[in-house]
Formats: structure tokens, sequence, C-alpha cells
């Protein structure tokens, strides 16, 4: 697989200059319980503070930087989950307004409705789909909630056992969300009811057998709308036109093809994990978990020794077609990179290396969408494996 790595694509890990203003952003870790709050400056990537009030695992973190509000989602492994919701000083340090216990296993959140007062949440493990009043960020409360059932097991029946909701999407003209369903392979959708929170199930979309549909994106180009979806089981991004009419939204398969790009292929045991798209739509990023395949520097400087690292994979949008074309497999900053997040501009990448206790910060090329260079790194959750899941800049 080392032959996958473009000359272009292997990084170099010569320390880019830091960007001028400090950059923060939040990275949340499993095995120490915690959110910490990074900063990115002159000394590189530097740990400023850590929060635990965002339970036993924390994992998903949705910013409302207009009400200076970070929500975190706990996933609750021994039974409960919880929301939690944080007023953000100005340093990106947290402070607590409330703590809510939910179902278990909430994995994924998007903010919707009048003035963000909507907080959609997909239940991975228990199969539900739930939205709770976000209006009062001191005092948060269930709305609504819908549980699924399946008759049988699907095509992949240890991993398709029942429906495993996996991410909340808001699409382009905030008026539906879209929840990948990997155990059921379905893009859920959910009509937004105008001027409240309320939502109303419309028809799912039928993703392909047995694809595991895990994270997906909405890009617009022009008058053209376009999803795409990273399919855990089958390493594959199928990519959708999507368009609207009389109050749905409906999705006419483009493609479906590797994680890797046409022809690709990925070893055993590999699991796709996170699709981000970049700010300015033109591309997509995806990444990649269990297949270790590529090798890069050491991080430190002073160790020659090579490390293992999964892959970020690089797609330009053809904005006329909606076709995605290859444009990078780089190094990830390590092994499993579950959560990664893009700046505003489109210039950094974070990525959260779960299995090596690491939160590194690429730079980027806007123009060529190529990840250019480590700006900074640092060692996020203690103990083995199990370390960062998720990554978001404060902004
Ligand atoms: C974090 O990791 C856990 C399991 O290791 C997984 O269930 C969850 O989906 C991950 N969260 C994100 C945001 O990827
Ligand atoms: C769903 O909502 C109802 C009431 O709105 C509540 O009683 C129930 O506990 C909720 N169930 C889940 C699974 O959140
Ligand atoms: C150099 O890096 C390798 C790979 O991470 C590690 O096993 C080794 O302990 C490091 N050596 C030193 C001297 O830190």
């Amino acid at each position: 697989m080392l032959n996958d790595v473009t000359p272009k694509g292997l990084l170099s890990l010569l320390l880019v200059a830091s960007p001028a203003a400090a950059v923060k952003l939040w990275a949340t870790s499993y095995n120490d319980h915690a959110i910490y709050t990074l900063n990115l400056g002159g000394e590189g990537l530097t740990v400023t503070s850590k929060s635990l009030d965002c339970g036993s695992e924390p994992t998903w973190m949705t910013l409302d930087k207009g009400k200076s509000t970070l929500y975190c989602l706990n996933e609750g492994w021994g039974g409960e989950g919880s929301l939690t919701s944080y007023k953000v000083n100005d340093d990106a340090t947290l402070k607590t307004l409330d703590i809510l216990p939910t179902l278990k296993s909430p994995v994924s959140a998007s903010l919707y409705g009048p003035n963000n007062n909507g907080l959609a949440i997909a239940h991975y493990d228990t199969s539900t789909f739930s939205s709770f009043d976000v209006k009062d960020t001191s005092s948060l409360s269930l709305s609504q909630n819908e549980t699924y059932t399946m008759a049988g097991p699907g095509p992949v029946p240890d991993r398709q056992d029942v429906p495993h909701l996996h991410h909340t999407i808001l699409d382009p003209t905030k008026k539906f969300l879209v929840v990948p369903d990997l155990g059921a392979d379905l893009l859920r959708v959910y009509a937004l009811q105008k001027g409240s929170i309320e939502w109303a199930e419309i028809d799912p979309v039928k993703a392909l057998p047995g694809s595991g549909p895990r994270h997906g994106v909405f890009a617009t180009a022009g008058p053209k709308t376009f999803f795409y979806v990273l399919n855990e089981l089958s390493n594959t991004i199928t990519g959708y036109k999507v368009t609207y009419a009389k109050g749905a939204l409906t999705m006419e398969r483009l493609f479906d093809f590797s994680s890797h790009g046409p022809g690709g292929s990925v070893p055993a045991g590999t699991k796709a994990a996170e699709l981000k798209i970049s700010p300015d739509q033109r591309f997509v990023i995806a990444s990649s978990r269990g297949e270790n395949s590529l090798m890069m520097p050491n991080l430190d400087p002073r160790n020659s020794t090579a490390v293992p690292s999964d892959p970020l994979i690089s797609f330009r949008i053809d904005g006329a077609t909606g076709a995605l074309k290859h444009v990078q497999t780089a190094a990830a900053g390590g092994r499993n990179p579950r959560g990664f997040n893009i700046n505003r501009a489109g210039t950094l990448v974070a990525s959260a290396l779960q299995d090596d206790n690491r939160v590194v910060v690429f730079s980027r090329d806007v123009g060529s969408g190529e990840l250019t260079g480590v700006v900074g790194w640092a060692v996020v959750g203690e103990g083995d494996g199990n370390g960062p899941n998720y990554t978001l800049f404060d902004e």
C-alpha cells in the first residue's frame, strides 16, 4: 500500500510556519474522560485546560459560535449517556451550564431550527433519533424521539443486527435532517417544521445493501446539490444528486467506489470513519481506520524511527456532475483517525488519532486541496489506546 502514497502525498514533517493569530480547538478523549482545550501558536500545539463534565465517554462536539456555547455528547457505555452544554470563554476554556442525562450512545449532533434552538442527536446502540430543546442553554430538555427496529439482521449480520443511527446532517436549505443508519442501510430523512424545532419523518433513501452508511456531507455547486456518504462496512463513498420537490428531499445515486477512489482497495479490518467537506464546497476528505499501511516520519524530530499511520483521503468535487476525483492520500498523523475537522478558512485540518493518544494539526493548500505539512501536535488522553475521538476548531 505504500505505493498508494504519491510523492506529494508523503508529508514532509518540517514544521511549516504557524498561523499568526492563536488558533484554539478542542479534543475529546475517552480514556481520561475529558475535553481538552488546545492552543496552536508559536510553541506549536499545547494543552491549556481540561474539563471532566462531559461524562465517561466524551465524543462528538457541536459549537454554536453565535451563542458562545459548546455541546458535548457522552456515549455512556455503562448505561446512560448525557449532553453537556458549556459556555465558551474567550480563551476557549469551558464553563459548565447544564448536564442532561440522555438515552445511551449519542454519537453525533446537529443544531437546527429557529435561532439554533434544536439539537438533533443520533444514538447508535439504542437505534434512536432524538431532538432536544436547547433554547435556554442552561436548561436543556428532551423534545422528540423515535426508536427503530428491523425485521431481521442485514447483509452484514454482526454489525447490522439492529438499526444503528450514526450521524445527523442539516441540509443546505435547513429544512431537512439526514441521518445515515449503518445497521439498516438507510439515509433517514426528517422534515423540519417551519418556525419550530418539531420534525416529521419522510421517506428514507435506500443505501446499498451491506454498505453501512456512517457519515455524510452535503455539497452545493451553484443550483446543484450533492450528497456524499462514507460507508463503514463496504469502505466506499456513495455520491447522490439531491432534488427538492413538494416538501420532500430525494436522492438519486450517481456512483459508489472505494474510499481510496475508483478501483481502490483496503486491507481486511478497515473501517471508514469520517467525511468532511471543505468550507469552499470544492473538496471532501475521508478518514479510514485500521489500515495502518502508510509510514510517516516520527513527530519527534530527534527520533528517526518512522511510525505507522492511517490515511486522510482528499477528493475534488466536479460541480457540474457531482463526480469525485482523487487528489491525495496523506498520512493522518497516526492510527485510528476517527474524527477530524477543517477550520473555516480551509487552511488547517485537525486530526484525532484514537490509538496514538495524539492530535495533529496539518496545513492545507486551499487551491489544490492537499495537506502540506504538520503545524503542531499534542499528546491527548493518558493511558493505552482509546484516546482522542473528535476535534473541533473554536470558530
Ligand atoms: C468515538 O469512538 C467510539 C468507539 O470507539 C465510537 O462509537 C464513536 O462513534 C466515536 N465518535 C465519533 C465522533 O467518531
Ligand atoms: C421519548 O420521549 C418520550 C416522551 O416525549 C419519553 O417518555 C421517552 O422516555 C423517550 N424515549 C427515549 C428513548 O428517549
Ligand atoms: C522512537 O519512536 C519509536 C516509534 O514511536 C518508539 O518506539 C521509540 O521508543 C522512540 N525512541 C525514543 C528514544 O524515544
